[in-house]
């Protein structure tokens, strides 16, 4: 008699991963800001990488509005908010860049500038409006059951430890490093766990934290005030990789408190990984500028460019790392030089 194995039954049909294509726009603006590397210029990073990023975006088969962009149209001539992108098929999604996370990292030269595009469905990202900064927390999946928000930093540290099966001194703490983080860093030191502090790029250290068992970066949590768009951007990296983040906006100053309120937001609720970036649908690019704990940088060699760079889609919980070699000669994303 013969048996057959039963073959797996396929959960869905493939369809197409909008991740990987996006890898294209975030390896233009990391190959065209790389060149600015070390020059001392933030601005020439950006700008760098806005222009390399925005044509390759035109291609993606999506109906894309930028929501968490580069800021107005009268200030920001390219993927401003509120600005439509995409070849006009495919989904309409909601769209967050951040050409590059960590402009004065690659003006310093300094490590985990990254370059960074998100997808969600349309209307499932979080619009921070006229709020700059919110304070973060983030844990990997398997410990976000043990946070609660309110408690004090080194409670959270000790919690997440035991749920990790480890001692709060194994842990390291991911910091921007900004002397409002004093009393944090005093509180994070007083349980013992360590501080990687980053010098900017929190989108980078978020993943850091959540990554786990996935990427070996060291780092187990995130704790800080940054940037909103920032807070955004990373939500929809944890909804792909599993972390959370629990975020609650944090006004610089009365003017943009009662700015916040008047329109309506609620400055004391406490916004979760899904308040950041909803659905199920959320594709997510990332490729190294320089060269960090998460990705390697941009390498200009003799007859190749490389990049590296992370892809990762919510819906299949597929994370790929993908080395990429340009001609600099036959590439189209590839920028020519001055
Ligand atoms: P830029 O790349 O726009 O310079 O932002 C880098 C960044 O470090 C973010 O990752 C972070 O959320 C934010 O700036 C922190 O803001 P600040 O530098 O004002 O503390």
């Amino acid at each position: 008699m013969t048996t057959t194995t039963p073959r797996p039954s396929r959960k869905r049909e493939p369809d197409r991963n909008l991740a990987v294509e996006l890898i294209r726009a975030t390896e233009a603006a990391a190959m065209a800001s790389a060149r600015y590397l070390g020059r001392g210029d933030k601005n020439q990073v950006d700008a760098a990488a806005v222009d390399a990023m925005r044509p390759v975006l035109g291609t993606v088969a999506m109906r894309g509005v930028v929501v968490i962009g580069e800021g107005e149209k009268d200030e920001a001539p390219m993927l401003f908010n509120g600005e439509q992108v995409g070849d006009g098929t495919g989904p309409e999604v909601d769209i967050a860049v951040d050409p590059v996370d960590g402009t004065t990292l690659v003006a310093k030269a300094l490590p985990d500038g990254l370059s960074v595009v998100a997808l969600a469905e349309r209307g499932k990202m979080f619009d921070p409006g006229p709020c700059f900064y919110m304070r973060k927390t983030v844990v990997p999946g398997s410990a976000a059951h043990v946070v609660d928000p309110e408690a004090p930093v080194g409670e959270t540290i000790a919690a997440v430890a035991k749920a990790l099966g480890r001692k709060p001194d194994d842990l390291t703490v991911a910091v921007l490093d900004r002397p409002r983080h004093s009393g944090l860093v005093e509180s994070i030191r007083a349980v013992g766990a360590r501080i990687k502090f980053l010098g900017d790029g929190d989108v980078a250290g978020a993943i850091m934290a959540a990554s786990e068992d996935t990427i070996d970066t060291g780092v187990d949590l995130l704790f800080g005030t940054g940037g909103t768009p920032e807070g955004v951007i990373a939500a929809a990296a944890l909804r792909c990789l599993g972390g959370s983040i629990f975020a609650r906006l944090a006004p610089r100053n009365e003017q943009e408190r009662k700015a916040a309120i008047d329109l309506g937001y609620d400055l004391d609720r406490i916004l979760t990984t899904t308040d950041l970036c909803g659905g199920e649908d959320i594709f997510f690019a990332a490729t190294g500028v320089t060269d960090g704990a998460l990705l390697k940088g941009v390498r200009f060699g003799t007859n190749r460019i490389s990049t590296t760079s992370l892809s990762m889609r919510a819906r299949s919980g597929t994370i790929r790392f993908i080395q990429t070699f340009h001609d600099p000669v036959r590439s189209t994303l590839v920028p020519a030089l001055d």
